[in-house]
């Protein structure tokens, strides 16, 4: 038997580029090898409260950006978590057993009180209950993520096996964060430190034109040229050497990172350099996104599709989690 591998995006806007290769890349190399379920978290994106045509447009764009990544859903499920109502479902029932202080001490509840103190629902409190009931809904083993989701993960395995343990079932494996071809990645910003993010101000989107990419990374924060061999590098410059280890050659980071040790780097040419590999990454993608989000009648069949063969098997994993509990028909 294939393992089940899980994996969303909330529907917060266009993807950026840590997006797609914390995840979405991911996602396309492993819809052959295994049972894969890829969807739109658009019940995520509910605690930043979108307008109702915001939410909507941010949808069809994610979807259309799946399918131009190379998503196939004749290979893989791909649907919108709302259209899932058994997710919500077992999401209540997993929120019975999900502790007060351990969601307190999520370290992402935390960065939302420090950046949203006039927004702090209860959504954003079980927002890891949420996540973990689109995990175990399908009974997932590998779940591609970016490093930041890490700890969301562990939150998962503890409420499984929280549940298998209080009910006496092993219903609920234990799935792994995952990338297939090394440890999990975190893309950083252009603004020297940290993540690149939505919310952040820092990303650079698939969507981009080849324009806004050059001006974005020539104004990417960089330092002084080192003054010695082996100086250890700034934050702003490993960021910088990290955006180029994902996107170019490994010729072209030989190449500057030689430069750098003999002190004779020009950040100007590196993000020259940078910026032409990211949009031959781009480019391609960026036209087929086009091509998608004009053709409605595709994202609509796409998506029901999808809803059907999600549905199929959360119904049976919910069906299982109730009995277990007792929840049964007098
Ligand atoms: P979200 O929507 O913030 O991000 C989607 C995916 O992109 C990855 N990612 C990054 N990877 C590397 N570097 C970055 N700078 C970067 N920024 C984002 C994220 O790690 C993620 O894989 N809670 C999730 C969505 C979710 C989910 C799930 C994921 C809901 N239910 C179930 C997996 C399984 C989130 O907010 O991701």
């Amino acid at each position: 038997m294939k393992q089940i591998v899980v994996s969303g995006i909330r529907s917060t806007g266009r993807l950026h580029l840590g997006n797609y290769l914390g995840a979405l890349r991911n996602f396309v190399q492993m819809q052959r090898e295994y049972n894969c379920f890829f969807f739109i978290a658009d019940l995520h994106s509910l605690t930043t409260h979108p307008t109702a045509a915001d939410l909507h447009g941010s949808v069809r764009a994610v979807m259309a950006e799946y399918l131009a990544a190379g998503l196939d859903p004749k290979q893989c499920t791909l649907y919108v978590q709302s259209d899932v109502p058994e997710t919500t479902e077992l999401y209540l029932l997993l929120n019975m057993n999900a502790y007060l202080g351990e969601l307190q001490r999520c370290t992402s509840f935390k960065d939302k009180i420090r950046k949203q103190p006039n927004n702090i629902n209860a959504g954003l409190l079980t927002y890891p209950t949420l996540m973990a009931a689109d995990i175990l809904i399908h009974r997932a083993n590998l779940v591609p993520v970016g490093k930041d989701q890490e700890q969301h993960l562990e939150m998962t395995r503890t409420f499984g096996l929280r549940f298998n343990r209080m009910y006496g079932t092993e219903l609920f494996p234990e799935p792994q964060a995952y990338n297939p071809q090394s440890p999990l990645v975190k893309i950083p910003g252009l603004d020297g430190t940290g993540k690149m993010g939505k919310s952040e101000g820092n990303a650079l989107y698939l969507s981009d034109s080849p324009e806004d990419i050059r001006k974005k990374v020539m104004r990417a924060v960089s330092d002084n040229t080192p003054k010695a061999p082996n100086e250890p590098k700034s934050e702003p410059v490993q960021n910088l050497f990290a955006l180029l280890r994902a996107v170019s050659s490994s010729d072209t980071v030989e190449f500057f990172e030689d430069q750098y040790q003999a002190c004779t780097i020009r950040y100007g040419d590196m993000k020259k350099q940078l910026a032409e590999d990211i949009i031959a990454l781009t480019t391609p993608l960026r036209e087929k996104i086009e091509m998608y989000l004009a053709d409605d009648r595709l994202l609509s069949d796409v998506a029901a599709m999808g809803a059907e063969a999600a549905r199929k098997s959360a119904k049976e994993t919910l069906r299982l989690a109730k009995e277990a509990m007792g929840i049964r028909k007098l």
